[in-house]
């Protein structure tokens, strides 16, 4: 997909487009310059149109208009941008999202979309955040679809125009520093689509097909792709390395679990080294405390963290990034059968600390206990960040489409969420209270898997604490946003490549 953004104001009556999106301010309708140009285009019959419709340019609204030959872009598009007092820099990207599902309905090729007036120190972002929106917008999981219903998007060039026809010449888009910074922000954001939809393939892919061998291989492409380190780990080594938690996970299953390690090492002297861990459970039936059918639904949706790490690492090694960073990934199946570890056992984890098993469907706080250590022992971080479907609880605390952030170290989660505001995904921060740690005591071994229904969320994140020391850690649980029932936006229904976005906006400076 092209995007340009014309140095020439050009009238919207005579722009060859096949649709043209006007993102229009609720109540401001009378007054809009472009409204009046088209309106004069198609002979004055456009008042009474909206009055039809009842379109005002409410947040909901939108509608199509066929101009029939009086204009030259086939189609007008008005999307409702809500109340301007409302407006986000965010919005760009679901404003621009909702036009281009407008234009992909009728099988465009090319789109105009006239944004509001923004001022020119954000020309970067909003070129990042215009690209996002229509690259994302376009996703569909179609690889099964069959016949007929498989029409991907023709959408090829997106057209973004100043906000006033006619606008004074020397307006914003002539400055050369402002196209620079337009070109960047396209790259940025087509870096951010690409990663965030490799992460939605991989969790959108069965796990009958995605299975921890098929992760590994994935990474496997992708460090031939990017040039990056890779260390895949199969049960024979890590067994070596004492990482019984991870295993005891993978020992009920066929499938043979993988520990990937990826590696992206800057040009220069990193400025730090940055661990990033994602869950990557790729089908959790729950083991032998199994989950029901209903439960087991979506969980092949259980490495969606490692889905975000691997999309995010895609991005970030092909943009350059200041940190040396590490991908990891402990994928295994949680399955039971005859060789299933069971409820009482007790384990040794890579770091020896000792756990009582009280649940089997606790398993990811298994497998991210052993990644951890594995990260502070091999590659001593000055930051990990784990993100992970870890706990219902989380959802249940912060409904579905936010995450919820724990840390041992506030100042290092404070940047997080700074980055995730602006990268528009929602996290908030949980605590990780000190008395609450008593659900996780036991009484044969150094510490209890689980605790109780109460603080869920909190007690995977406390025990998750038990294993990483000193080092500077935040844990994302991300069991709600992981999924989007239905889609809205920039996201399509299924998996929605959650954490992708943040995790370029935390690690790669604008200049
Ligand atoms: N993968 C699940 C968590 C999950 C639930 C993710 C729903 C997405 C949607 C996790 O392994 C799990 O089963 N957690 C248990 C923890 C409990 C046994 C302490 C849960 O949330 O019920
Ligand atoms: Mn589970
Ligand atoms: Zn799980």
């Amino acid at each position: 997909m092209q995007f340009t953004f014309p140095t020439e104001t050009q009238e919207l009556a005579t722009l060859r487009v096949d649709a043209c999106a006007l993102i229009l301010f609720e109540g401001e309708l009378s007054d809009n310059p472009v409204l009046r140009a088209l309106d004069q285009a198609l002979s004055g019959i456009l008042p009474g149109l909206l009055e039809d419709e009842q379109f005002t340019g409410k947040k909901t609204q939108s509608f199509t208009l066929h101009t029939h030959g009086k204009v030259a872009a086939g189609r007008v598009l008005l999307v409702g941008a809500g109340k301007r007092k409302d407006f986000q820099l965010n919005d760009v990207r679901s404003l621009t999202a909702r036009a281009v599902r407008m234009a992909n309905a009728s099988r465009t090729r090319s789109i105009g979309i006239v944004l509001p007036e923004l001022e020119p120190q954000h020309a970067e972002r909003v070129a990042q955040l215009v690209t996002e929106g229509a690259v994302l917008s376009c996703y569909q999981f179609d690889k099964y679809w069959t016949g007929e219903r498989k029409k991907p998007s023709v959408l090829s060039d997106v057209i973004v125009l100043p906000a006033v026809p006619g606008a004074p010449a020397g307006s914003p888009s002539s400055d050369p520093a402002i196209k620079a910074a337009q070109v960047r922000g396209v790259a940025r954001g087509q870096a951010v689509a690409q990663g965030t939809m490799l992460a939605r393939d991989l969790v959108n892919e069965g796990a009958n097909e995605m299975t921890p061998r098929h992760l590994a291989e994935v990474a496997g492409k992708l460090a031939k792709e990017r040039g990056l380190e890779l260390t895949v780990l199969g049960p024979s080594e890590c067994r070596e390395l004492g990482m019984r938690l991870f295993l005891a996970v993978a020992q009920g299953s066929n499938e043979e679990p993988r520990f990937i390690h990826l590696t992206y090492r800057p040009s220069g002297t990193p400025r730090r080294k940055v661990v990033l861990i994602g869950k990557s459970v790729t089908f959790d039936s729950g083991g032998l405390s199994i989950k029901t059918s209903d439960g087991m639904l979506d969980m092949k949706m259980d490495m969606g963290g490692g889905g975000a790490v691997l999309g995010a690492m895609s991005a970030l090694s092909q943009l350059g990034c200041p940190d040396e960073v590490h991908v990891i990934c402990a994928a295994t199946e949680n399955m039971p059968s005859g060789t299933a570890y069971k409820l009482g056992d007790v384990l040794r984890s890579m770091n020896g600390k000792t756990v009582e098993i009280n649940n089997t469907d606790a398993e990811g706080r298994l497998t991210l206990a052993d990644a951890l250590s594995y990260a502070q022992e091999k590659i001593k971080p000055d930051l990990m960040i784990d993100f992970a479907t870890l706990t219902g609880a989380c959802e249940v605390a912060l409904g579905p489409h936010c995450a919820g952030v724990m840390t041992n170290t506030q100042d290092a989660s404070t940047p997080l969420l700074d980055a995730a505001r602006a990268a528009g995904e929602e996290m908030w921060p949980l605590p990780l209270p000190e008395r609450l740690s008593e659900a996780l005591k036991s009484d044969i071994a150094d510490v209890k898997q689980c605790g109780d229904r109460k603080g869920g969320c909190l007690t995977a994140g406390l025990f998750l604490k038990e294993f990483v020391g000193e080092t500077p850690w935040i844990h994302v649980d991300m069991a709600g946003p992981v999924k989007a029932t239905s889609e809205s936006g920039h996201h399509s229904k299924g998996a929605t490549g959650f954490g992708v976005a943040s995790i370029i906006e935390f690690l790669l400076p604008r200049s």
